[in-house]
């Protein structure tokens, strides 16, 4: 067995959460995904589809072209077209994949040969790193600070490239930070090391608007996105990368020696969705939502003694320092030498208020004060959590311990 694959374990916030679920009464804040489900016309177009055929095989029974089908790629060009004025060609600049997951993979294998060097800002996206370390690359994390809105700072990202360095992945908005990078420092970034740009929350971006790679440095991006958070259809397996023609050729060819394809039927569906410009008003609707929640969310937690609650300039996540809430949860916890404050805090707020939230740590050594809060969810669990919160940090009393979770 890949001895890469041993050595990494399931990521924490999967346990938690598998956790969460066996444990009713316990809050799941782990989880990064919204509560509504895909437009309804992309419901409809597969409701129509799956009719289609009867019992005769359809094109949508049969593979679909490696490129992924025609009429989502040229979705997606006119969903860049249409949002950010970017001239994309479908037929060679873009390949649909599964999911922004399975983007990533094709990016980190297209791009670079075993024993490579990959920049990874520290804290990231957990997926990132076991990618490329399972892949035989080996992952050089770039420090970022949290008195500095965990932005990367060009001149320490310079200092981490070597003679190996052939790849940078960076995501804006990010997860787990909340940091969106604005196109300024995109252009800083962009210095030689091809960047594998993950805006699966480019709909998501609160504090400026979204910035694309692609326009900024078209030689060495590749952007990768999906209708995930978009669409609310994770499970639907939709992603993309756009990258120049000779790197989708390869990519392409990547695609064709691990899954051949896309699921036909599937691509068909989410194409009439993406093409149809009234589902930019629902998706607009949605993070207009999403961000007056977590604004709500932010000011709540500012009750909450002993934590400092964070910026969130874009996504769904807040992340939130608790090294004061470790020293309270554990008089006798050294910073030095135990365990990360991060970690002590998520694990007594799951073991003690039944709040899940996935410790910092888990984002990379820089998040060690740290934990992540997802907070797309219903507004009444939200509630329920800064409740419990409070009566972790001791401003809480018995008889509200017990109230039942919302
Ligand atoms: C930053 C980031 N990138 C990629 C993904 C994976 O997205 P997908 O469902 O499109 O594979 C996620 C999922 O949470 C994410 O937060």
């Amino acid at each position: 067995v890949n001895q890469s694959l041993t050595a990494t374990p399931v990521h924490q916030s999967t346990r938690i959460s598998e956790y969460a679920a066996r444990n009713p009464g316990t809050i799941d804040l782990t989880v990064g995904l919204p509560s509504y489900g895909p437009p309804a016309i992309i419901r409809a177009a597969l409701r129509e589809a799956l009719d289609r055929g009867g019992d005769e095989a359809t094109a949508h029974d049969r593979y679909a072209p490696v490129r992924g089908v025609a009429a989502l790629r040229e979705a997606i060009a006119d969903l860049y077209a249409r949002t950010s004025r970017m001239s994309i060609d479908p037929s060679s600049e873009i390949v649909v994949t599964h999911g922004a997951a399975g983007g990533l993979w094709l990016a980190v294998l297209t791009a670079t040969d075993p024993a490579d060097e990959v920049l990874l800002l520290d804290p990231c996206y957990m997926l990132y790193e076991p990618i490329v370390t399972v892949l035989g690359r080996v992952a050089v994390r770039v420090p970022t600070a949290g008195d500095n809105g965990f932005s990367p700072d060009p001149d320490t990202v310079r200092s981490r490239v070597s003679p190996r360095t052939r790849l940078m992945v960076l995501n804006s908005p990010a997860n787990p930070t909340g940091t969106v990078l604005e196109a300024p420092l995109l252009v800083e970034l962009a210095v030689g090391a091809r960047i594998a740009y993950d805006e699966v929350l480019d709909a998501f971006s609160y504090a400026a608007p979204h910035s694309r790679l692609h326009m900024l440095a078209p030689d060495v991006s590749i952007t990768i996105n999906s209708l995930s958070k978009r669409f609310g259809m994770a499970g639907w397996r939709i992603g993309w990368m756009i990258a120049d023609p000779a790197f989708i050729a390869e990519a392409a060819k990547a695609q064709t020696f691990n899954t051949l394809s896309v699921s036909h039927i599937v691509q068909q569906a989410s194409a009439v969705g993406l093409a149809d410009r009234s589902t930019d008003a629902e998706v607009a609707g949605h993070a207009e939502t999403i961000r007056r929640q977590g604004e709500r969310f932010l000011a709540d937690l500012e009750s909450v003694p002993l934590i400092e609650p964070p910026r969130v300039a874009g996504g769904f996540y807040a992340f939130v320092n608790v090294g004061r809430l470790a020293r309270h949860l554990d008089p006798l916890w050294d910073p030095g030498s135990g365990a990360p404050a991060g970690q002590i805090v998520a694990d007594a707020l799951l073991a003690t208020v039944q709040v899940a939230v996935v410790p910092g740590p888990a984002f990379g050594a820089y998040g060690r004060d740290y934990i992540r809060i997802s907070f797309p969810g219903p507004v009444d669990r939200l509630d329920e959590a800064v409740r419990r919160l409070r009566i972790a940090a001791g401003q809480g009393t018995q008889a509200q311990e017990r109230a039942p979770c919302g």
